[in-house]
């Protein structure tokens, strides 16, 4: 099997997917209702401090392991260590559990471009609101939406990713970034648009607690794509020319950009409008269409292509989760990539049934005290990417060879990277114990507790059974 690896088509080919892996609906849907549910600017700053000191540089891990081995994932780690396959085996779980609320999500992205022209925009903020609330709630329609919105990934991933990935990210990514400057302006210049401004520029400490940390870092790393060899995988269709550390950089820079710029577009409308910060998972639903429905009829054309571009962002991010698992049943399992696409899929479409059901008919399951939607939510994002983050620092840090990454992140000594020794430190001696205090300290003080134990009671089993699961 000497056959070359499917390489990216061009080097801004890569750059726009791996941007369009990490900027999706964790920057546009979670990071402002994150931001307004966790105070504003004190959580922003904790969160940038995060992605400079350990996502960038755990971005720069994945890289280099992934194009290193030429393999995704699981294929990847199990190069340098069988002892520590299961961080790979976790990523594909991750990948499962993100995939079971995402398309939910995404679904709901979908909707809301029909809605934007069939006179959602028209309305009252208040009957906005309720439609939204409506909408989640209901159970048929949602849910063939989800539907719709896994079909889509499941198409694109079928092609590989060239012919599917790699396209859509190229016209539609910036779009989306050029729309929401447009709406940022809009909101800006809202009567009373400055208490916003305030609440994400000003820092205020008084409502930190060890959970805003957890919180801060687990956006960090669901944003960015990371913890769970996503960006393995991407790196591994790496042509050897790239300059990872560069690379790592502008897609750092590009994910939090749209961040802050969606924070920029919704805050300054969310006070000018008079409502909640704290209002969860409805935040973008809720104010784009309401600054929309200011506007008259050129509102509803904006909506329109608001949600299409949203929908797209989410695709482009949802594709490479399903990446992860496609590419590890084709890497280590030899299955076929059509059968491996349809099976994935499958077993998505069920957990995506029951999380979006779960906004509606099936409340809270007993003991977890959450809904489906929730459990996805939290035991990915709260403890597999950050734990997933960690262990993948340590294996860079402490199990690959020092020597073979300066190569890698060098090109073989072609070019430079001036930063490796500090980046190497940081990996090594920095990121796994900052990121264990910040979980340990969550942990206690958030609320799911039964779901934090239930998370690492699958994690440890994982780890302790790794070597039969190979
Ligand atoms: N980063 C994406 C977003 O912000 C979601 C995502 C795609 C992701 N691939 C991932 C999150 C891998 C964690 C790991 O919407």
């Amino acid at each position: 099997m000497e056959k070359q690896r499917e390489n990216w088509g061009s080097r801004i080919g890569f750059v726009l997917a791996a941007a369009g892996s990490a900027v999706g609906l964790g920057n546009i849907w979670r990071f402002p209702y994150l931001t307004g549910e966790n105070g504003g600017s004190a959580f922003i700053l904790i969160y940038l401090v995060f992605v400079i000191f350990i996502g960038i540089s755990v971005m720069i891990a994945e890289f280099s392991l992934g194009r290193n081995t030429g393999l995704a994932a699981v294929g990847a780690i199990k190069t340098y260590s069988d002892r520590w396959t299961f961080v790979g085996i976790m990523g594909v779980l991750s990948a499962f559990l993100i995939m079971g609320f995402y398309p939910v999500v995404g679904g709901w992205a979908l909707a809301y471009i029909v809605e934007s022209f069939t006179g959602l925009l028209t309305e009252t903020p208040e009957a906005i609101e309720d439609t939204f609330v409506g909408f989640i709630t209901g159970s048929f329609q949602p849910v063939i939406w989800m539907l719709v919105f896994l079909v889509l990934n499941i198409v694109i991933v079928a092609k590989g990713i060239k012919g599917g990935i790699e396209k859509a990210a190229k016209v539609l990514m910036p779009t989306l970034f050029i729309l929401l400057i447009f709406i940022a302006i809009r909101s800006l210049t809202l009567e009373g648009a400055g208490a916003g401004i305030e609440f994400i520029f000003r820092p205020d400490f008084s409502e930190v607690t060890g959970a805003t940390f957890l919180a801060a870092l687990g956006q960090a790393f669901f944003s960015l794509s990371l913890g769970m060899g996503a960006m393995i995988t991407y790196g591994s269709y790496l042509s050897k020319k790239e300059t990872l550390a560069g690379n790592a950089v502008i897609v750092t820079a590009l994910d939090v950009g749209v961040a802050l710029l969606a924070g920029i577009a919704m805050f300054p409308a969310l006070f000018a409008f008079g409502m909640e910060p704290a209002q969860g998972p409805g935040l973008v639903f809720v104010v784009i269409p309401i600054v929309f429905s200011q506007m008259g009829g050129i509102g509803v054309l904006f909506g329109i292509i608001f949600f299409i571009a949203l929908a797209v962002a989410a695709l482009t991010s949802s594709v490479s989760l399903m990446e992860v698992v496609v590419a590890y049943l084709i890497d280590q399992r030899g299955m076929l990539r059509k059968k491996a696409v349809y099976g994935t899929g499958i077993v998505m479409a069920i957990m995506g049934v029951l999380a979006s059901l779960s906004m509606g008919v099936i409340g809270p399951m007993p003991v977890l005290q959450v809904g489906v939607f929730d459990l996805f939510d939290i035991l990915s994002d709260k403890i597999f990417l950050g734990l997933g983050g960690m262990f993948i620092a340590i294996i860079t840090g402490w199990v690959v060879n020092k020597e073979t990454l300066r190569a890698e992140l060098t090109n073989d000594g072609t070019i430079e990277f001036k930063l490796f020794e500090v980046w190497h430190f940081l990996i090594k001696w920095i990121i796994p114990p900052a990121v264990a205090i910040v979980a340990v300290v969550g942990i206690f003080d958030i609320e799911q507790t039964a779901v934090m134990i239930l998370g690492l009671v699958v994690v440890g089993l994982l780890a302790v059974f790794s070597r039969k699961l190979n």
